[in-house]
């Protein structure tokens, strides 16, 4: 059997009195695709903020490749190969891709100055070897399309050597032929071994684009179902109503 690229065991996070996330536990296999759903407030940013070094967890085990790890801020998420694109993508408008690609992590020369053609080059490397789509390198992000700017921010995280990607709503602000262009480039990354956890509200990508389908109500896990063997109906059944589709309903997790 192969070891879950990562796994969370019994995470929960409270706020206060609030259980945001309450024993979750979830794996990501390498290649796989695994969309986060449910309802507002229902504890998924809150879980990925966990893996992504925001916040540390109150309680549980994150293991990466099967091993146990301490995940305190977001650079040690980034020193485990784990990397956040969020919704706001975070980019600096004003700035090109390259500078974009290498924001608070410059490559610097022996000098200590900044090393542009090496970071150009990296850039360069990385923009292939995904088949990004950037137009031009030099033209500030500002000027550039949501599918554009999403490859940007993409690109960025993939640079690292990203190993699980995490997307939080991709494709909610690209029009039809860009969310068709992240459809090709998660194709792209899987083929590559990446883990990825993808939280998005449309149905549709979610359908399309996921190997799994893990939905969330409440802070706790509804199920985890392999996106072939359910419906939609079935996926908003556990959204809304917060239990498994009644054929699944004697199955473990
Ligand atoms: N920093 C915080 N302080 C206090 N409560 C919080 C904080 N962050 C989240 N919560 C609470 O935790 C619960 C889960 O919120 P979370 O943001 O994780 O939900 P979500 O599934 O991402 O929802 P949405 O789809 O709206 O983004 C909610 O009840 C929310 O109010
Ligand atoms: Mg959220």
């Amino acid at each position: 059997m192969t070891i879950p690229l990562l796994e969370a065991r019994n995470v929960s996070k409270a706020f206060g009195g609030v259980h945001a996330v309450e024993n979750v536990s979830m794996s990501i296999m390498p290649g796989e695709v695994v969309a986060l759903l449910g309802h507002n407030g229902a504890g998924k940013s809150t879980f990925i903020k966990m893996l992504s070094g925001v916040f540390p967890a109150d309680g549980g085990e994150i293991l990466i490749d099967g091993k146990n790890v301490d995940i305190r801020s977001p650079h040690d998420a980034q020193e485990l190969g784990i990397e956040t694109i969020h919704q706001t993508l975070a980019l600096a408008d004003n700035l090109d891709a390259v500078s974009n690609l290498f924001l608070g992590r410059e490559r610097t020369d022996r000098f200590g100055f900044l090393d542009v053609e090496a970071m150009e080059h990296g850039a360069r490397q990385t923009i292939e070897r995904m088949r990004l789509r950037i137009p031009s390198l030099d033209a500030s992000v500002r000027s550039m399309s949501g599918g554009q700017r999403q490859a940007v921010a993409i690109a960025r995280a993939l640079h690292f050597n990203a190993r699980i990607l995490i997307m939080d709503e991709p494709t909610a602000a690209l029009g039809p032929e860009e969310t068709k262009n992240v459809g090709v480039l998660i194709d792209e990354l899987k083929r590559h071994g990446l883990g990825i956890l993808l939280i998005s509200h449309d149905m549709h990508d979610v359908l399309t684009l996921s190997d799994r389908i893990t939905v969330m109500k409440s802070g706790r896990v509804v199920g985890s179902f392999p996106t072939r063997d359910l419906t939609q109906d079935d996926a908003l059944e556990m959204i809304i109503l917060g239990r498994k589709p009644a054929r699944f309903a004697a199955t473990a997790v």
